[in-house]
């Protein structure tokens, strides 16, 4: 009820009161990342010494029904009609009144809290202000993914993924090392999180054989912000890491028989012709395969 009061006064005598006690803000607009902590401030005047018993506060959300933030009723917090959207988000920072300042931290920011704001204060008079909060996601880090694949005609290919999330969505753009736009040969799937999210994925299936660059995208419009992704293909490298697969195969086997062959040889005398014929074995599969 007194809360009632208290907004009713100020809201009603604000005329009245506006030449009295000004409430400032030195800042209207707040843009903070979905997720981070965000302070904003009220400023109002006080003389040398600060009374907090003659102090109330309220920070309070505009929305069809108003939702209280955070109230200070005399210098006492209370915490019972605050809006459960907050609960357990909000601190006032005590410290900073004396200097005339109303610093409402919000921590863990959602994009539920972006909005209009309203600090109202009394203090031997009473003003309000309003200030306006932000809240955006960038697509920060972006996964990539490479997967090998046979295609229908028998090619080989590979399938490239790029896969973040932030908000709002974001347009992904695939170009290759010369910059060349290979969108429209690209697959962008979307799908909105539980955290509200976007969650984007999005792949471009290239030839094996290529040795190049491919770079994804994520054009966030709304933010002006791009977030790039690099694949460095190389058919070269590929080759070279069958080639040591290869060598490493060859060279596991000739262990292996040369163990059993030290084995055998501790058995029967004349073993020797098992490691001997072993090793052009090994060497003929390694020609072939290359
Ligand atoms: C955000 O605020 C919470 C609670 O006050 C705190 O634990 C956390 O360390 C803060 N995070 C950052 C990044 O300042
Ligand atoms: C994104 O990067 C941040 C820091 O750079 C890291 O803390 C976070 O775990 C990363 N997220 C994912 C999904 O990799
Ligand atoms: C995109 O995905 C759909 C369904 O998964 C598939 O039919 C289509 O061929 C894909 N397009 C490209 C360009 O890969
Ligand atoms: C982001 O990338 C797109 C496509 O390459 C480009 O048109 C746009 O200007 C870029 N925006 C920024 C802010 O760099
Ligand atoms: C890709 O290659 C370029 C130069 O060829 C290099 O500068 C870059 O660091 C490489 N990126 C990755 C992810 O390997
Ligand atoms: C790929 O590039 C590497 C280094 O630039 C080069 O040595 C190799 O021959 C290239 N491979 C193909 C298949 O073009």
């Amino acid at each position: 009820m007194e809360n009632k009061l208290f907004l009713c006064i100020l809201v009603s005598c604000w005329h009245f009161l506006n030449a009295l006690f000004v409430v400032d803000v030195p800042q209207t607009l707040y843009v903070v990342d979905y997720g981070s902590n965000v302070t904003m401030e009220c400023r109002f005047p006080v003389n040398d010494h600060l009374e907090l018993k003659d102090l109330s506060i309220i920070w309070e959300k505009q929305e069809q029904n108003t939702k209280e933030v955070y109230k200070l009723h005399k210098g006492n917090e209370d915490f019972t009609t605050q809006h459960s959207d907050f609960s357990g988000r909000i601190k006032l920072l005590q410290e900073n009144l004396k200097l005339g300042q109303s610093l409402l931290q919000i921590s863990n920011v959602m994009f539920t809290d972006a909005g209009n704001y309203l600090c109202l204060i009394g203090y031997r008079g009473a003003d309000y202000k309003k200030v306006t909060l932000k809240v955006r996601a960038p697509y920060r880090n972006i996964t990539k993914k490479t997967v090998h694949i046979q295609s229908s005609r028998g090619h080989k290919q590979k399938v490239l993924t790029c896969k973040s999330e932030g908000y709002p969505k974001a347009e992904v753009i695939w170009q290759n090392g010369d910059y060349h736009d290979l969108s429209n040969k690209a697959n962008t799937s979307y799908e909105t999180g539980t955290n509200q999210l976007c969650h984007v994925t999005s792949t471009l299936t290239v030839d094996t054989r290529t040795n190049e660059t491919f770079r994804c995208i994520f054009w966030n419009k709304q933010l002006q912000q791009n977030t790039t992704a690099v694949f460095n293909i190389s058919g070269y490298d590929e080759d070279n890491s069958r080639h040591h697969w290869l060598i490493g195969g060859a060279a596991f086997v000739l262990v292996l028989l040369l163990l059993f062959g030290i084995k055998k040889a501790k058995e029967y005398k004349y073993s020797r012709t098992c490691t001997e014929n072993s090793l052009p074995d090994v060497t003929d599969v390694r020609i072939e395969e290359t």
